[in-house]
């Protein structure tokens, strides 16, 4: 089933200091939309207003039908909103199958396993289910972290920054991960960039973050424009 995630016009405070200002980003339903911006733009306030995280001072999410308010974080890992945060947060002390099994919190009874799928997208889980988090690779560890958030079967899957830090070859499985969940579970994706070349790859639509706010939206194909560009320059 596919849903539609909405942001509309967010303001998000730390204190006096505005992380937010406005910003307003449609995800389609089925599609795979991507926010790009340098560092410290706000990509992670971002998803953490969505999960419900942070707190927003003004505006709405809205989950499907649902506008979410201060709904906290767990229920709406419970409504279907999947998160991969920034960094991966792996438990590095559990096995491989431990962390994977941490997604179940939220699931019914008959609904705690782990899906088949998700070894066929990343096998090398299957191969290292009994080794722990903390004695695996940087690209292990992400591919780990989509594991684990598809264990709780989300309808929306947010990930922050899903290629920092990690080889080309990973980069590679886990954008064609990505399109196989939009295109066989049908699912809504949407993830936070600094990398135009992965956005450009795996993303439908595109939304350009500067300094809190949104300068830009488009089509993936935008990211060749100079004027959209001129955003993303250190
Ligand atoms: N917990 C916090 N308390 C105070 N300020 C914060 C906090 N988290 C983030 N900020 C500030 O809010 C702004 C946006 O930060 P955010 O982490 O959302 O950016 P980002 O785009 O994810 O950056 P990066 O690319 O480095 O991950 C930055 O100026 C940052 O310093
Ligand atoms: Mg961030």
């Amino acid at each position: 089933m596919s849903l539609a995630l909405s942001v509309k016009t967010v303001d998000l405070h730390y204190g006096a200091a505005q992380a937010l200002k406005g910003i307003s980003i449609d995800c389609a339903p089925g599609r795979i939309t991507a926010v790009l911006g340098r560092n410290g733009v706000g990509k992670s306030s971002t998803l953490r207003a969505i999960t419900g995280i942070n707190h927003v001072s003004s505006g709405t999410i809205a989950f499907g039908e649902d506008t979410l308010k201060r709904t906290p974080p767990y229920k709406r890992a419970r409504m279907g909103i999947g998160y991969v945060p920034q960094g991966r947060e792996i438990f590095p002390l559990l096995t491989v199958r431990e962390n994977l099994e941490t997604g179940y919190a939220g699931l019914a009874r008959n609904e705690r396993n782990i899906p088949a799928y998700i070894f066929e997208l990343f096998p090398v889980l299957k191969s290292m289910l009994g080794r722990r988090g903390g004695d695996l690779s940087g690209g292990q560890q992400q591919q780990l972290a989509i594991g684990r958030a598809l264990v709780t079967r989300p309808k929306v899957l947010v990930l922050d920054e899903p290629t920092e830090g990690i080889q080309p070859s990973i980069i590679k499985d886990i954008g064609r991960a990505l399109q196989f969940l939009r295109d066989e579970k049908g699912m809504t994706i949407l993830l936070v960039e600094q990398f135009l070349d992965f956005c450009r790859e795996v993303a439908d639509d595109i939304y350009v973050m500067d300094r809190g706010e949104i300068m830009h939206t488009g089509p993936a194909s935008d990211l060749d424009r100079a004027d959209v560009r001129k955003h993303l320059m250190v």
